[in-house]
């Protein structure tokens, strides 16, 4: 855990419009705006060819490995594609193993063209659980992306202010792994 917690967003649309990178970026804003040191992965930047368990070290697989290790905690954004996570994202973290993303703190927003994507959340928390990451109870749903952006940013205030609070959560919740070894966190547990 660093003294001011990094917090990486990654976001699994490459079109160049996309909501999910806006809610990301905004998400980012929020934890930057409560004390974290932040950073965007924007997937159109990065080289990685269609997971090869053959091939782990293609591209930039190793370099996406090794920043989601640095984090404290991360924002996952996906679209929904067909029911689940779009590609691009389950691609980035099939880079990643269990040794990069244990013990982190992970915030999940899912957008969607129609109604709420909660088979994409339900997908995206299942794989970080797998990964054995800690993804925090109050996620992002957004349906009718259609309406849901306007010129760059969240049109809705209500959504808004859940992407926003979730930037905070992954700030307030990083480390969260590390809690019960706190000297005054063992002994609310054990109630010494
Ligand atoms: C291949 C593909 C599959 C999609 N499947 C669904 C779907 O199952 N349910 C849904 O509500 N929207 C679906 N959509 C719409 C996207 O979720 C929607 O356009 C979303 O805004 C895309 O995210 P983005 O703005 O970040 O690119 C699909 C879009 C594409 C391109």
């Amino acid at each position: 855990m660093h003294d001011t917690p990094h917090v990486i967003g990654i976001s699994g649309s490459l079109r160049d419009d996309s909501g999910t990178r806006i809610a990301v970026q905004r998400a980012l804003d929020a934890g930057a705006d409560a004390g974290a040191t932040t950073e965007h992965i924007d997937l159109r930047a990065w080289d990685l060819p269609l997971f090869d368990p053959d091939a782990i070290d293609a591209g930039d697989g190793p370099e996406l490995a090794a920043r989601v290790r640095e984090a404290d905690a991360i924002v996952l954004g996906t679209p929904m594609y067909h029911g689940t996570i779009a590609s691009p994202l389950k691609t980035a973290l099939d880079y990643c193993s269990i040794d990069d993303v244990e013990g982190t703190t992970v915030g999940v927003l899912a957008v969607a063209g129609g109604g709420f994507p909660t088979p994409a959340l339900e997908h995206l928390r299942a794989s970080v659980l797998e990964l054995k990451g800690w993804p925090l109870p109050r996620e992002v749903a957004i349906p009718d992306s259609w309406a849901a952006f306007e010129d760059g940013s969240i049109a809705d205030e209500d959504i808004a202010e859940r992407v926003e609070k979730l930037g905070v959560d992954v700030v307030a919740y990083a480390g969260v792994a590390a809690r019960p070894n706190d000297t005054e966190q063992s002994e609310l547990m054990t109630g010494d």
